[in-house]
């Protein structure tokens, strides 16, 4: 009698052992892919700390969407890079119909394509002090911040914005803004709520992109972002964005929360998303441009742990590669 009697390496001898027992697939149908919109026309503005990714002006931007769709991508998020000029202590251009997002979504909206829009609803792009509200005794204030919110979200709603994020973890406000958009007669505009997302060191090259890291300063957003150290909290927040009215929710960063889309796709079973954040990009790409990682391997394995921690769908700035890698395998 041989030893062992189970030996798991016999499902995993071929290629074709392999495709029948594996449990999860990675497919472009699960991506959604970030982009940087500036001013201007015909620019292309390199963002240093996330080698590939660039910040595209308008009609740049309707390219690559163009290009995005035929790829198969469901959806694209859209984060705009705000003209200093623009910034203001409450983020008043974010509510403006003719602000950059706005005219991005109409733009990308006139090609006609088979595509989701997806837009952040929070401030930080906005504002000088580059938090994600409205200040009040130093304090970014809840309730004034949310009236701010309801607004962004409306003009993005009537620019054609398919999905609203709200990303700023502001209480209350996935409630009121359903309830602003229904009232204006946007009852079919999802919101995706950044239900449980952290005050991450990870969000650094992004605030790089968009411009909002130096005026930030050395302050945190730990009073409104959740704490690293804690997982039931993030399921009480969950809890409450689907209570209020989240058609899906978000879990981010990503791979080093995992536990975390676990937790919530198995308490909720409600469309999990999670958010394989800049300094995850930028992790990954230095340490291929150092030589010490394979690029497109750990990309796609990275991609492919979402899925199997329970996420639906990733938002990484890598959606065209790994769309353009997926198409090959
Ligand atoms: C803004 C926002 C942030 C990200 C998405 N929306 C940054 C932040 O909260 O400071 C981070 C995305 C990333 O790092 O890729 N509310």
């Amino acid at each position: 009698m041989g030893y062992p009697r189970v030996r798991m390496r016999r499902n995993r001898r071929h290629p074709w052992t392999r495709r029948l027992v594996g449990e999860h697939r990675l497919g472009v149908d699960d991506l959604i892919w970030p982009v940087f919109v500036q001013e201007g026309t015909k620019a292309r503005t390199e963002v240093p700390s996330m080698p590939g990714v660039a910040r595209l002006s308008i009609d740049l931007l309707v390219q690559a969407a163009r290009e995005a769709s035929e790829l198969g991508l469901p959806a694209i998020a859209l984060f705009p890079v705000v003209d200093p000029e623009q910034k203001s202590p409450n983020g008043e251009e974010a509510t403006s119909p003719d602000n950059l997002v706005c005219r991005a979504i109409r733009a990308v909206k006139e090609a006609k394509l088979d595509l989701g829009i997806l837009c952040d609803v929070a401030l930080d792009p906005f504002t000088d002090h580059g938090h994600d509200g409205v200040l009040h005794n130093g304090e970014v204030d809840n309730d004034a911040t949310i009236a701010v919110l309801c607004q962004q979200a409306c003009v993005q709603a009537a620019a054609g914005c398919d999905i609203v994020a709200p990303s700023d973890m502001m209480d209350g406000r996935v409630g009121a803004i359903r309830e602003a958009l229904d009232e204006k007669n946007f009852s079919s505009v999802s919101i995706l709520a950044y239900a449980a997302k952290y005050a991450s060191a990870f969000y650094g090259p992004f605030r790089d992109a968009i411009g909002a890291a130096s005026n930030l300063g050395a302050g945190g957003k730990q009073s409104y972002q959740m704490d690293p150290a804690n997982g039931d909290e993030a399921l009480r927040e969950i809890a409450l964005d689907i209570a209020e009215g989240a058609d899906m929710i978000m879990v981010k960063p990503g791979l080093p929360y995992l536990d975390i889309v676990r937790r919530a796709k198995d308490r909720f079973g409600m469309p999990t998303f999670a958010y394989q954040v800049s300094g995850e990009y930028a992790m990954l790409k230095a340490a291929a441009k150092a030589g010490a990682l394979d690029w497109e391997r750990t990309l796609l394995e990275s991609l492919l742990c979402f899925k199997r921690a329970g996420a639906d769908a990733i938002l990484t700035y890598a959606a065209i590669e790994a769309a353009r890698l997926l198409e090959k395998e």
